[in-house]
């Protein structure tokens, strides 16, 4: 169903948010092979991640829910996994069937991972190829150079690899870091560009045997112990969409509490920063394995910006929400080597330029050097428009926080994908609409 979006004069106020949904998938998946039980409190709402928790009960994981956001796993142990009874649903998330085809394909017991439409559009062989280097029997739908889902994987005793990553992503290096915890010896991964490092934290948590030094991260098969009690922090990126929105509007300002922020993961606020936001970061929790902290954020002159190629995994989920910033920011953006937002649920260029061009906003995109670019030319107003969702959460979520800062109403063909990471994303917006 379409929804109307009237632009906005100010925001104001506090927000928790819900947990960050990469550090949720984790605590699920470790939660699960460890030994002992795993109270997960601020879990998040998303359905990506109930999508993991589903898999992980058909994995013969005991999992209760004690409340909205709280679960208890009951962890199997390292062994401790059984055979599902049929394929697996991963619904659209992406990132469960990745980090699942890593763990899966080290299991002593066939399993078939599928979804939803959506995700048989997600390109897979960049786990599937460094897995089969370890020995993993997996087979997966060819088409052209990539192998998408359906997924099928069969029992196969892992060796250990030197893995050089080819495409700096979390997803990639954790399905290896899985299958490594499986291996027979140890397995060591270098990274040229360091990608966000959730699983590394998330697996010292669980007293995995891992070791990382700067870009080199070595991990060798280890039991893994529950630490007991996990709070997720709030999710960055569900919190950069409401930071971008009190920077755009006039005498706005907003407290977000108890945010997650990851060095591998705060390119949004780096970013926002030297375009002129008007940031304020309270360290909450410093030591947590995850730092924590509130944000305050107010309206600021926000200039353009030069983000360059080796920033981008720290950004990459919030590089929608920084166009719709540097589309009324003053000055010249460019956003460098941001091919990876082609794979995303959607051709997230695509799906940006289309919809801010329809607002008005100068932005094009330039091929340089054969990586993909984007240059955006800052104006002073953006126009209501029809925009379109294109099935993507953080496409809808960034035109309707573009359309709040336009000059006339707009509307979004649907807004039911956003369920997808935020499901509580209108609601906290109505919240803090002072219109
Ligand atoms: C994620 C990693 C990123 C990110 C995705 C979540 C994760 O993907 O875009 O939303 O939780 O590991 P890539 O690994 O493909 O970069």
């Amino acid at each position: 169903m379409s929804y109307l979006i009237k632009p906005c004069r100010k925001i104001q106020g506090c927000l928790d948010l819900r947990g960050d949904k990469s550090i949720s998938h984790r605590a699920v998946i470790l939660g699960s092979i460890a030994k002992g039980r795993t109270l997960i409190k601020n879990f998040s709402l998303s359905e990506d991640c109930q999508a993991t928790l589903r898999a992980f009960k058909s994995l013969g994981v005991k999992i209760e829910k004690k409340g909205k956001d709280t679960i208890v796993i009951y962890g199997q142990g390292f062994s401790g996994l059984k055979e599902p009874k049929q394929a697996i649903n991963l619904g659209e998330s992406g990132t469960s069937m990745r980090m699942l085809i890593g763990l899966l394909s080290t299991q002593n017991f066939e399993s078939k991972l599928s979804g939803e439409k959506s995700l048989f559009k997600r390109p897979m062989l960049r786990v599937i190829r460094p897995l089969r280097l370890m020995g993993a029997d997996i087979k997966a739908r060819k088409k052209g150079r990539d192998e998408y889902p359906p997924i099928l994987i069969s029992p196969a005793n892992l060796r250990p690899i030197n893995f050089k990553m080819y495409i700096a992503s979390a997803q990639v290096k954790s399905a290896v870091l899985l299958a490594g915890l499986y291996a027979r010896g140890t397995t060591k991964i270098y990274e040229p560009v360091k990608s966000r490092d959730h699983t590394e934290r998330m697996l010292k948590l669980f007293g995995a045997d891992i070791d990382v030094k700067g870009k080199n991260i070595s991990i060798s098969p280890s039991e893994l112990i529950s630490p007991r009690k996990i709070y997720i922090p709030g999710d960055i990126s569900s919190a950069s969409f409401f930071m971008v929105l009190a920077c755009l509007l006039k005498k706005s300002c907003i407290r977000i509490n108890n945010v997650s922020l990851n060095p591998s993961r705060c390119g949004v606020i780096n970013a926002l920063k030297k375009m002129g936001a008007d940031i304020n970061i309270i360290y909450k929790r410093k030591n947590y394995f995850e730092p924590m902290v509130d944000i305050v954020i107010k309206s600021s002159n926000l200039k353009g910006i030069v983000v360059a190629k080796d920033i981008i995994p720290s950004l990459i989920d919030e590089l929608p929400i920084l166009m719709v910033a540097a589309s009324l920011a003053k000055g010249r953006s460019v956003f460098e080597g941001i091919g990876e937002l082609k794979v995303k649920e959607t051709d997230r260029i695509k799906s940006m330029v289309s919809n801010l061009s329809r607002m008005g906003a100068k932005i094009k995109t330039q091929a340089r050097a054969g990586k993909e670019t984007i240059v955006i030319e800052g104006v002073n107003v953006l126009k209501g428009a029809n925009l379109r969702s294109f099935g993507d959460h953080r496409t809808a979520m960034s035109m309707i926080i573009a359309a709040l800062c336009a000059d006339s109403p707009s509307r979004i063909d649907d807004v039911k994908c956003i369920s997808k990471s935020f499901p509580d994303f209108l609601k906290i917006l109505n919240q803090i609409n002072k219109l």
